[in-house]
């Protein structure tokens, strides 16, 4: 990979690109995305979520059957409690096999009672040690929302009242998002992540990021399916040159989207699966996807996704898929009532 890219974008100049024009990233998504500045990346990574928090040997097998089998690029998160695991596993493969550390590109990403400059850094540190790693390859905010850290465990996730519910006031109010990219530029500037970048950031506060930023994040991660294409934030993120990340691009696996008969028949048409089409698509839309496995027959038909061609008529057809809600809100990691919330990311660049 090549040297981190300082952009001189200030927030005035970023908001003169017309938002309907595509002027992002360039994509050869039969072998590589190419992110802004020329940073090329596989199209298709795996995801990790809290499944690998216990100690499961056979799970923890399956996910090195992923990097075994082609994946490189793995995304995991503090709040996941995995990343020891991960780190442990991903030694014992570099001991036993000719995968070097270089081969793999990592995602981590600093949890929501971190968002302060010190914190949100101490974070990236704690992040690494608990990999075993020098160094992160992607360092994202996990959520633009600030929540109270725990008083004397750094480690919490949460802080709870007398009551057993979860705290949710935030000392600095409105501005620990900016605090915690202050953190990454410095973690960036040391060396500790190589690239930064964002996750479920609405463009209201992605503007503020930009309005701050000395280095710019290059790529947002955010939920993208065919029951969800996001396109007003997706559209804009790639219009102002950074590349994004598509999280539960299988929409979780739900019913909807592998009983939906747009899909079913494009799949059948391709000789594909609806996953394969699901992922393809978001891939010839110019996106990374991160899909989730412990299965080797799925890890395989997912990465076998990059082996064929959805043509205009197939992508209309799933463009034209009706939408549903989103499948993941704050609520899924952060148990507590978020719309009310300062920073709540979601709603309003919603064109579903
Ligand atoms: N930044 C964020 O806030 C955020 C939020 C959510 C997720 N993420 C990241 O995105 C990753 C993916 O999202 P996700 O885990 O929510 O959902 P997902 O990838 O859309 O779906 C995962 C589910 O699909 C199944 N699956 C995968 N491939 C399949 C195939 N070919 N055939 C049949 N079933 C298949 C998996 O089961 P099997 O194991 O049986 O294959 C699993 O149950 C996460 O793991 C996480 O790393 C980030």
């Amino acid at each position: 990979m090549t040297a981190p890219i300082i952009y001189e974008d200030t927030i005035e100049s970023i908001d003169l690109i017309d938002d309907n024009v595509l002027v992002g990233p360039n994509y050869d998504i039969l072998t590589k995305h190419i992110m802004p500045g020329g940073l090329e990346v596989p199209p298709i990574g795996l995801g990790s979520s809290d499944d690998l928090k216990k100690n499961d040997n056979q799970k923890i097998s399956q996910f090195l059957n992923a990097i075994e089998s082609g994946y490189r690029l793995i995304d995991t998160a503090y709040k996941y409690d995995n990343q020891r695991h991960l780190g442990l596993a991903i030694r014992q493969l570099m001991d036993t096999t000719n995968i070097t550390r270089n081969d793999l590109i990592v995602v981590t990403k600093v949890w929501s009672t971190f968002h302060t400059r010190e914190r949100a850094f101490e974070n990236v540190k704690m992040e690494l040690q608990d990999l075993q790693f020098d160094y992160s390859d992607f360092g994202l905010i996990h959520y633009p929302i600030s929540i109270t850290p725990h008083e004397s465990n750094p480690r919490e996730y949460f802080t709870y009242s007398a009551n057993g519910s979860i705290q949710t006031p935030y000392p600095q109010r409105d501005v620990g998002y900016l605090e915690a990219w202050r953190g990454l530029e410095a973690a960036e500037r040391l060396g500790l992540v190589k690239y930064i970048g964002l996750a479920n950031f609405n463009i209201h506060q992605i503007k503020r990021i930009l309005s701050v930023a000395v280095v710019k994040p290059v790529v947002v991660q955010v939920e993208c399916h065919p029951l969800y294409r996001n396109d007003k934030l997706t559209n804009w993120i790639k219009a102002h040159n950074m590349s994004v990340m598509c999280y539960s691009p299988l929409r979780k696996c739900s019913p909807e989207l592998v009983n939906n008969n747009v899909l079913q028949e494009v799949a059948d048409k391709h000789k594909r699966t609806v996953y394969q089409v699901s992922l393809r698509w978001n891939m010839q839309r110019g996106h990374i996807v991160i899909p989730r496995s412990f299965d080797k027959h799925h890890q395989k038909e997912n990465l076998d996704s990059l082996n064929f061609a959805l043509d205009q008529q197939d992508m209309d057809k799933i463009n034209a898929i009706p939408q549903l809600q989103k499948i993941i809100y704050p609520g899924n990691l952060l148990p507590i009532s978020m719309p009310s919330h300062p920073d709540y990311p979601f709603g309003e660049d919603d064109d579903n």
